[in-house]
């Protein structure tokens, strides 16, 4: 139940400008024209599923274990979001085989996309862990909307709706921060005036450009949405599986991406993209991020890394009630999740 309303397409929490609730745009505008080629590889997430574990190991497994590329690229250049299309320069110059990533539900996908069917993979993770990680992660980054607390914050997590919102100067900020950097560096450097110094800015550019606004809705549809895409070129895989064999996970994905690997390049690769590994690598663990858009003392980005963390978190009562959600949500779905 998508639907967008182009009579009152925005609103506004805090200051800040969102879309309007309960609401999605089919086609964002921002993928419209985007030229999909045959050979694009597109790695799909719901936020907090493991995208930018991801952004590290598919480059990995295209330049066969060289760290060249992670070493020396921040992570959301390297593997560019489809939702910041607006602000990556040369998209279209990029080489073959580009590399994207989106939280874009499947219903929203272009028909480009439809029709080229470039390989996609679609990492699920229990959204059990997804709630717990997703709470934290909004606790330190500023641009999102307070969680509030745990129980408000499941709350607007089973629904679906208030929290996944984002507007498209929060991901210029999550993802182009060298190039906001260059035109905003006074003010993104102070942090008296810096955040809020921007929002008349943020205003402006929404209202020329509420074209560019995103959604990701809630994980249960997006899940179900990209299940059901049956006729794309598809690898399902989950954060769990990666968790309990992140060598086999490795394989099977170099498989997908017709990459050959040898035993010794999979364990390098395996060996760079292990939680305590990836955490140290600056180009990928957020540390770039200025503290006022991230604030990795409230809670690291590589946070804790693990497979049932929502065990530490969630009360008996809110696990039983997410459980009984699930189960409603999920009846009708076939796929076997590691995590049931
Ligand atoms: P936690 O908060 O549970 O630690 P995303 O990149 O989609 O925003 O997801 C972030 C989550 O993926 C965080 O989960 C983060 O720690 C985890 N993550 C990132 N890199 C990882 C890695 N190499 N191994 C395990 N988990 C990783």
């Amino acid at each position: 139940g998508c639907r967008y309303d182009r009579r009152r397409p925005v609103y506004r929490v805090q200051g800040r400008i969102f879309i309007q609730k309960n609401s999605c745009p089919k086609e964002p505008e921002i993928l419209r024209g985007v030229l999909f080629r045959p050979d694009d590889i597109l790695i799909v997430t719901y936020p907090k599923s493991g995208t930018v574990w991801m952004q590290e190991i598919v480059p990995l497994i295209l330049s066969q274990g060289d760290p060249v590329v992670v070493d020396t690229v921040p992570n959301w250049d390297r593997v560019p979001w489809l939702e910041a299309r607006a602000y990556i320069q040369n998209l279209d110059q990029r080489p073959s085989p580009r590399v994207f990533i989106t939280h874009f539900q499947y219903n929203m996908m272009p028909t480009g996309f439809l029709k080229v069917k470039p390989r996609v993979i679609y990492v699920m993770r229990n959204p059990r862990d997804v709630f717990t990680s997703y709470l934290h992660f909004s606790r330190m980054a500023s641009y999102l909307v307070s969680p509030g607390t745990q129980t408000e914050f499941l709350n607007k997590f089973l629904d679906g709706k208030g929290i996944q919102y984002m507007d498209c100067l929060s991901i210029a900020f999550v993802h182009f921060y060298p190039l906001c950097l260059f035109s905003l560096l006074g003010l993104i450097f102070n942090p008296e005036t810096g955040i809020r110094r921007l929002w008349p800015l943020h205003i402006h550019i929404n209202f020329f450009s509420s074209l560019t606004l995103v959604i990701f809705g809630s994980w249960f549809d997006h899940v179900k949405g990209w299940l059901s895409a049956t006729e794309q070129h598809i690898m399902y895989i989950s954060y769990e599986e990666m968790i309990l064999d992140l060598e086999a996970s490795v394989t099977r994905m170099a498989q997908f991406l017709d990459t050959p690997l040898d035993s010794e390049m999979i364990r390098k690769i395996t060996d760079r993209c292990v939680f305590k590994n990836m955490k140290k690598n600056k180009m990928s663990n957020y540390s770039l991020m200025p503290s006022t858009m991230m604030d990795q003392n409230v809670s690291e980005f590589l946070r804790k890394g693990i497979a049932g963390d929502w065990k530490n978190h969630l009360t008996a009562a809110e696990a039983e009630n997410f459980d009984e959600f699930y189960r409603k949500q999920m009846k009708d779905v076939k796929y076997t999740f590691v995590w049931d």
